[in-house]
């Protein structure tokens, strides 16, 4: 596969701006990235500073929503785009539940409006690789794992949207013959993660001295991946990934989420010694569940690692200690972007 003129969906939130750079860095992509997104609240052109310069000509910005059909063909036609990687998303379940409209909108009409307009560029189009999550599957007891055999059981707004365009890019290689490619992947965790989110959410609260919410009993289970893994996978996957097929990702890392935070505490006590108000772990408080909050994901990412010889190189340690640090140094950036918006959703979300 030489692709020439790739385009990424919301390149700039948190996954999309790690495989931008990944990419660009790789010697084995020669061709030139448009990246589309829509700049939502958690759009951030400043995880890509840099990128235009260290690249030139082979990097590219537009503002662009999705859901816009007019647009998105225009874009397709303009760029001549042979190939995308579909990461733009409404992504975060909490939001989900409050206010699910968005998340019908950009996730399944989003995808169908760039399946459309990837079929109307003919036989000149190479591949569709559409990155979805584990959460499709919904939650599994205290044992198995996800397999790419296991039913679709969605649970939130959120994950339910996922599912319904995880549906219509299979419908689209069915149908059309579109040549497409799909990943299921567990949580991920790295720089540039907007703080409303698990990992960097506790490592700021901590920084600040402020409450660590943890939802429930604290001992629902994810699989963690650090993103520079999960970039990683999607290459290879784009890359030597059979047509057609789904490929699930994952970090080998199931943790519950109150070892976690126990271990931000630790790593935030170790990096930012508190001057004399004790272990972050007394910021640990215990809030109202989340509902329908699944218990607990696992991957069974064999097929993966057997078809296409992908492993994460990464180890929950290694990587937490790494995103923690990172969050510390570039202090600036989290200032910058808990702006209105975001300090208002922590209003609604967690009261306070
Ligand atoms: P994110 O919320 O950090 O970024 C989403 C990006 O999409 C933002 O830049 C936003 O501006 C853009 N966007 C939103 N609506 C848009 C629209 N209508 N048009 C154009 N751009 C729009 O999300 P993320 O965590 O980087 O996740 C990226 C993708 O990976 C999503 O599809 C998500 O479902 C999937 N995924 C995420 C995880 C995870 O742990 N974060 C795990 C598995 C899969
Ligand atoms: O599994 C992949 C999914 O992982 C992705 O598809 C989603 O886009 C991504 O947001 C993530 O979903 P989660 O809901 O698992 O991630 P989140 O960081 O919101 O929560 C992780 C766990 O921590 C979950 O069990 C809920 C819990 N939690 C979360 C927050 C924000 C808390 O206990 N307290 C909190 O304040």
């Amino acid at each position: 596969m030489d692709i020439r003129n790739l385009l990424v969906t919301g390149g700039c939130g948190f996954i999309g701006s790690n495989f931008i750079r990944h990419l660009l860095a790789k010697a084995d992509f020669h061709g030139r990235i448009i990246n589309a997104d829509q700049l939502t609240y958690a759009g951030n052109p400043e995880n890509l500073r840099g990128v235009e310069e260290a690249y030139p000509g082979r990097y590219l910005f537009r503002k662009a929503d999705i859901c816009d059909a007019d647009l998105v063909r225009e874009i397709f036609s303009h760029y001549e785009i042979d190939a995308v990687c579909h990461f733009a998303a409404e992504s975060h379940v909490d939001r989900s539940i409050l206010k699910p409209d968005c998340f019908i909108r950009t996730n399944i009409l989003g995808t169908f409006n760039l399946l459309e307009a990837a079929k109307g560029r003919g036989s000149a189009f190479q591949l569709f690789h559409h990155v979805s999550t584990d959460e499709v599957f919904g939650s599994l007891g205290p044992v198995g794992a996800f397999t790419e055999e296991t039913p679709y059981r969605p649970n939130s707004p959120y994950s339910a949207s996922k599912a319904s365009s995880d549906h219509l890019v299979r419908a689209y290689h069915e149908t059309y013959g579109l040549p497409t490619t799909l990943s299921n992947c567990s949580n991920n965790y790295g720089p540039y993660q907007f703080p409303e989110k698990l990992i960097p959410l506790v490592v700021l609260n901590a920084l600040e001295g402020k409450p660590l919410p943890v939802y429930g009993d604290g001992k629902n289970v994810r699989d963690w991946l650090y993103v520079e893994d999960h970039c990683e996978a999607i290459w290879t996957v784009m890359g030597k990934g059979r047509r057609g097929e789904t490929y699930n990702v994952g970090g080998r890392a199931e943790m519950e989420n109150i070892a976690i935070v126990e271990m931000i505490c630790d790593l935030v006590d170790e990096f930012a010694p508190s001057s004399g108000a004790g272990p972050r772990r007394r910021l640990i408080t215990f809030v109202k569940d989340r509902p329908g909050h699944d218990r607990r994901y696992a991957i069974d990412f064999g097929k993966l690692n057997g078809e296409l010889g992908w492993t994460p190189a990464e180890s929950f340690a290694s990587g937490l200690r790494k995103t923690v640090q990172w969050y510390l140094d570039n202090k600036g950036w989290s200032e910058r972007i808990c702006s209105g918006e975001y300090q208002s959703w922590i209003k609604e979300q967690y009261g306070s």
